[in-house]
Order: structure tokens, then sequence, then C-alpha cells
């Protein structure tokens, strides 16, 4: 309800504060405007914030690089949502079990690497060497001279939701988005063809084609799996509710076994967590329903893969310079859209740094996870530093 939502957020926030709809019919997201994020939370603000994120699955903040809002900010409103996670792009040796994990030496970093591809006219934002920060860009690799590369998009997923606690919800600080549309038939990109199994060959014709219905201007496709768990009849929302999922990253692993269905905790909402067989193609095992077979499970998940990916519940969205995006990983899935990934025009720059939790939201900062939780679930353990 709009109302409710401005009354929410002008309780927390003044007189300033409002919200608008991403989609004419509000069925998903909300921008959220009059909202200085470089200021630090007070716990009714945190709070109204995670209130309208509960309830929209996506909000957005415009303008927020006009008060000299940064990744350090990002970071730190991050830590309301969940513990920030490090990233495996961070490191020299991520994955390494004979040898102490080390961070990438300052040259190597994904931030150092985007700075050097225009030098001087794109800067990544201070706090983007953070360990917790994942720099979404295609500069890596660019420049004038570099030879242009495009890049299909991703399988539609959630962030890592093959580990035991996974991410409940991630944040996007928008720095840069392309520019041209004249290539290929008005848009940034085409959408390439995949190579073989990219997607299992046995995929249903259908599926086939909305997986691959992307945004081509470089905007990040949803999808709502709440809503779409909602418009299934009651009947079968009660046998979904009873499915679990064996989840693990490697085949050989043991993997643990989680509910399909995730109940929010705090609003009630129902939704589908990663309802898909193979969100990461060959590089994480496939999910294996409890009970079934390879190929049953393939089915039973393509089945409400395909359902989830309707037009009724998708939203690709639209990215600009200065937003903060956040979304919740358990209510929705997302995609990487097709984008070139290697530039040799500035007006082709993506840049965005992503931060993403876990765990619980905490309306004041610091948080306090124990560090056993933190070493169990933060790999390898982090807290970002509080001053
Ligand atoms: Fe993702």
């Amino acid at each position: 309800m709009p109302g409710a939502d401005d009354a929410l957020l002008t309780d927390a926030f003044g007189p300033a504060a409002s919200t608008s709809m991403l989609v004419p019919d509000g069925r998903i997201g909300r921008r959220l405007h009059g909202i200085d994020l470089a200021q630090p939370l007070t716990p009714d603000q945190a709070s109204a914030l995670l209130r309208l994120l509960d309830e929209h699955r996506v909000i957005t903040f415009p303008h927020q690089n006009s008060s000299g809002f940064n990744v350090h900010d990002l970071e730190r409103l991050a830590n309301h949502f969940g513990a920030p996670i490090t990233h495996p792009s961070n490191y020299a040796n991520y994955g390494a079990t004979d040898e102490p994990i080390r961070l990438k030496a300052p040259d190597d970093q994904r931030a150092t690497k985007a700075n050097r591809a225009f030098p001087g006219q794109i800067v990544c934002s201070p706090g983007a060497e953070s360990a917790a920060v994942y720099v979404i860009t295609n500069l890596v690799d660019s420049g004038p001279d570099a030879e242009v590369n495009l890049a299909g998009g991703q399988h539609w997923h959630t962030d890592i939701e093959f580990e035991p606690a996974p991410l409940n919800t991630s944040l996007f600080f928008v720095d840069r988005v392309p520019t041209p549309r004249e290539r290929g038939n008005g848009t940034w990109v085409t959408n390439p063809p995949r190579e073989e199994w990219f997607y299992h060959p046995d995929s249903a014709p259908e599926l086939a084609r909305l997986r691959e219905a992307l945004p081509l201007n470089g905007e990040t496709a949803y999808t709502d799996t709440a809503a779409a768990l909602a418009a299934l009849p009651v009947s079968e929302q009660r046998a979904l509710g009873d499915v679990m999922i064996r989840r693990r990253f490697r085949k050989s692993d043991p993997g643990f076994v989680v509910p399909l269905v995730h109940t929010n905790p705090r609003s009630g909402t129902k939704s589908l967590h990663s309802p898909v067989w193979a969100s990461r193609g060959k590089r994480v095992a496939p999910a294996q329903v409890e009970g079934m077979s390879d190929d049953e499970s393939r089915a039973f998940l393509d089945r409400l893969e395909a359902h989830c990916l309707r037009p009724e519940f998708r939203y690709d969205h639209v990215h600009a310079p200065g937003d903060v995006t956040i979304w919740d990983n358990y209510a929705t899935l997302h995609t990487a859209p097709p984008s070139l990934s290697v530039i040799n025009d500035i007006a082709d720059a993506r840049l965005l740094y992503r931060v993403s939790t876990k765990g619980e939201p905490a309306t004041t900062l610091p948080r306090t996870d124990s560090q056993e939780w933190i070493d169990s679930n933060i790999v390898p353990p982090y807290q970002t530093p509080m001053t």
C-alpha cells in the first residue's frame, strides 16, 4: 500500500521521504526517495528499510552519488541486512587448503585493474578494495586498444544458495552504466547463442525461451518467487512446503538439506528459495530434491523455474548511476545480463559494487554476531571495521 509505505518512511526519515512504484501495478519493488544513505541509519530507519524490503523484494534509492555516498557507506549499510560475506574474487589463493588464505596484492585487485582501463577518467569509489566488495565491471582488461568481447547472461540463480547459511540480501551501488543503444536492434548488446551444455539439453523449449528472455541494456533481471508461489493452487503450495532440497557446492560434498519453501521470519511471507536445478551450470553441483533421482529432480525444478520465469513475475531493473539497489535473495531469482565484458569505448563502461550478507538483520551497529558464527559461515572470516 503506497500510503502505508509513505507513512512508514516519513515517520522514520522525515517529510521529504516518499516511495514510488517500479512497475505500474506495484507487484514488485519500490523506489525510495528523499533518503541520504551516506548518513548512518537510526534503529527506526533501519527497521523501516528492512520492512519495505521484506514487503517488496527489491528496493532502490536514486541519486546517492550526489551526497558523497561511497562504497564504505554501502558496506556499513549492508551490515543492517546481515553480516557481509567476503568475496572469493578478492583473494589470491581462495580455495587453497595447504596455505593460509591471503588477499590479492593491491596491484591485482579488481578495483585497481578497473582504474587502469581509462586512466584518470574512471576511478573506483573509496571502499571498493574491501574484501567484502565484489566489483562488477567490464573495465578489467579493457582500454582504448582492447579487443571487445560479448558475454552471455548467467543462469538464473540466487547468490550462494549452496552454503548452509545462504545469502539473504545483496546490495548494489551503481557507478557507471553503458550509454550506447545503437548496437544490435536498438540495444546495447545482442543475446549471444549459448555454448553446448550451458543448460541441460533436455530442458523444455518453453523453459529455454523464458530463460533467454533477457534484458539487453545491462539491466538486472529479477523474478519474484514469493508471488510465483502464491499464484499456485493452495494444494500445490502445501505440497511444496514439504519438499526438501539437498544443496552442495561439489557433487562429491555431502551437502545439507533445507526446505524449498522459505518463510520470512519477520513478515511470514513464503517464497521458493532458488527453485533451479543447476543454478551455475557445471560450476556448482545441481540441487537434488530429497527422494528423487537427478533426472526427476531436474524435471521437478525445471517446471518450477518455468513457472517463476513467467512474465507476470519478472522485472528488469534499469540501473542509473548513483542508485543503491537492494534485493531479497530468499524471494527472488536474478541473472546477470548479456553484456560487453571487455570494452574499448568508455561509453560502454559498466561499474557496480556489490555487497552481500548472511544471517540476521541488525537495526543497530556494530553487529553482535558471535565469533563462532562468523568462523562457521563467513569464509574467510570477516567483520566490517567500524570506526
Ligand atoms: Fe548473482
